[in-house]
């Protein structure tokens, strides 16, 4: 293959990158909390019943900000059945993913291991089949000093001490007809309008996300986020999205180039998003809130989806390839290329449930795509920096692309760079050319590779797809490196 260049200069920044992008998704959902976050019975758990491998292996991923309850499930839970004293919650049928529900783990439960993780909380509360108050006075339960009803059931629980949980969902995927409670947009945006305001008068700090489209191909996709935003005004903080891909035909060129689509995606909500501001001529503006995105398309027929009455099914336990992880790694690069908009972004899920960790008995395996996310997530923070890439490219489904997909961020005198060759087969020799300072030197840098896109990790053989130190860096002059083909790499330059 041709050279290619990457020219970054670190006067020309697209914007702070939020640490919030760096997040996580928790549901009520198959294996994801019972036998996964949460299981009393395993040799692993703790004095609270989490798992301590699985509490140990998300500390590595040291994620931000976690969402909870859901998702679908988010729209027929009712947050009073999860809390207070365990052996009074009552079990329930749930309707979205039809499995048994214990209660067992809720509102306390999670805010305490969002602090052994130190993550924020970020809670979604029901406006399928709740109403406005139950999300106020959950707001109260949570964030409200003691002195008043729900602040005091808090304080009966054992936490005296405010949750503070500062960012809450609207509803979930509320323009779904699978949705529970889906409504027409202008409908939801009401019931959304009413709850923010109410929630928003219990606690004025906290930050509100409004339910986008669900993704760019639903019917009502871009008109359902206009009309929301129109609604709702500065009752909403952000703006949600959602994003699953997979590589259901085999195209692997295109899978690859996926990214593209997602900066599509982002930009077209974004440019919703500043329609509505400037047609209201409004100083308010909504942020994006990536609020579930990830690889999901193998686990998506109704055996899969369907508990069938059953407490913690096997359900979306997708497994993930070298390939996934690069597409996990696209998204990512997607994010900080639109850093100046997208101010949140939760990876779904954590564990069982497309998740980067799987849980078998005991036992625990880290996937392909735990190790593309870490690599983001060690190098946090900074200023997400504009990209001119000059080298060869490809046609995909997606439109024409470069083989080089990439994202560079400084952070103090380091300069990050995250770069995917994907190009299936060939090397690629890559060039940064850097102005207006100096590579001194690499601090650090790996790289995720395998032999072949579908090489997986197993509990046989876990550590097939993994992130392994990368020394094929020169810093004579330029930094100059031959990408092998398929390959993620991440790298920490220190500037002069
Ligand atoms: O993450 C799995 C499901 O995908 C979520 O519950 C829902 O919001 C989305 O459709």
């Amino acid at each position: 293959m041709d050279v290619t260049r990457i020219a970054l200069d670190p006067r020309f920044a697209i914007g702070a990158v939020s640490p919030l992008l760096y997040g996580g998704f928790l549901e009520h959902l198959g294996r994801s909390i019972y036998e996964g976050v949460y299981d009393p019975e395993s040799a692993h758990a703790d004095e609270d019943g989490f798992r301590t491998d699985v509490v140990e292996a998300l500390r590595e991923l040291a994620m931000t900000v976690v969402r909870y309850p859901g998702g679908n499930f988010a729209s027929g839970y009712r947050w009073r059945d999860g809390v207070g004293d365990r052996a009074s919650r009552p079990t329930v049928r749930e309707l979205a993913w039809q499995s048994i529900e214990t209660n067992q783990f809720g509102t306390d439960e999670f805010i305490r291991l969002c602090r052994k993780l130190d993550w924020t909380p970020m809670l979604a509360v029901n406006l399928g089949t709740g109403s406005p108050e139950e999300a106020r006075d959950w707001v109260e339960y949570c964030n409200a000093p003691t002195g008043t009803l729900f602040a005091d059931m808090r304080a009966a629980g054992g936490s005296e001490a405010p949750h503070a949980v500062p960012l809450w969902c609207l509803g979930n995927e509320m323009d779904g007809p699978w949705q529970l409670g889906h409504v027409p947009a202008r409908e939801y945006a009401l019931r959304a309008r009413q709850a923010a305001r109410m929630m928003k008068s219990c606690d004025r700090g906290i930050e509100t996300v409004a339910c986008g489209s669900s993704g760019p191909g639903m019917p009502t996709w871009l008109d359902w986020d206009r009309t929301v935003l129109e609604e709702l005004d500065s009752a909403a903080d952000y703006v949600s999205l959602h994003r699953y891909v997979g590589n259901a035909d085999g195209d692997s060129p295109s899978y690859l180039a996926i990214g593209r689509s997602i900066d599509q995606q982002i930009e077209a909500v974004n440019a919703c998003c500043r329609y509505v501001q400037a047609r209201r001529n409004s100083r308010h503006r909504a942020f994006l809130c990536f609020d579930e995105w990830n690889v999901w398309y193998r686990t998506r027929g109704s055996s899969h989806i369907d508990g069938a009455g059953r407490f913690a099914p096997h359900l979306l336990e997708e497994r993930y390839n070298l390939e996934d992880a690069l597409v996990v790694a696209a998204f990512l690069m997607s994010f900080l290329r639109h850093a100046d908009s997208v101010k949140v972004a939760n990876l779904a899920q954590l564990v069982n449930v497309i998740g980067p960790l799987l849980t078998d008995g005991d036992a625990l395996l880290k996937q392909s795509i735990f190790y593309a996310f870490k690599l983001f997530s060690d190098r946090k923070g900074g200023t997400a920096l504009s990209a001119q890439i000059d080298g060869p490219r490809y046609q995909s489904k997606y439109g024409e692309v470069s083989y080089l997909d990439a994202a560079a961020t400084l952070e103090g005198n380091s300069l990050h760079l995250f770069a995917v060759n994907r190009h299936t087969e060939e090397p690629m020799p890559l060039v940064v050319e850097l102005g207006g300072s100096e590579i001194l030197r690499v601090d650090t840098s790996e790289i995720v590779h395998a032999l072949s896109l579908d090489a997986e990790n197993t509990f046989e053989a876990p550590d097939i797809v993994v992130a392994r130190p990368f020394e094929g860096w020169s810093t004579v002059d330029q930094a100059h490196v031959e990408l092998p083909p398929h390959s993620l790499v991440a790298t920490t330059f220190q500037l002069a």
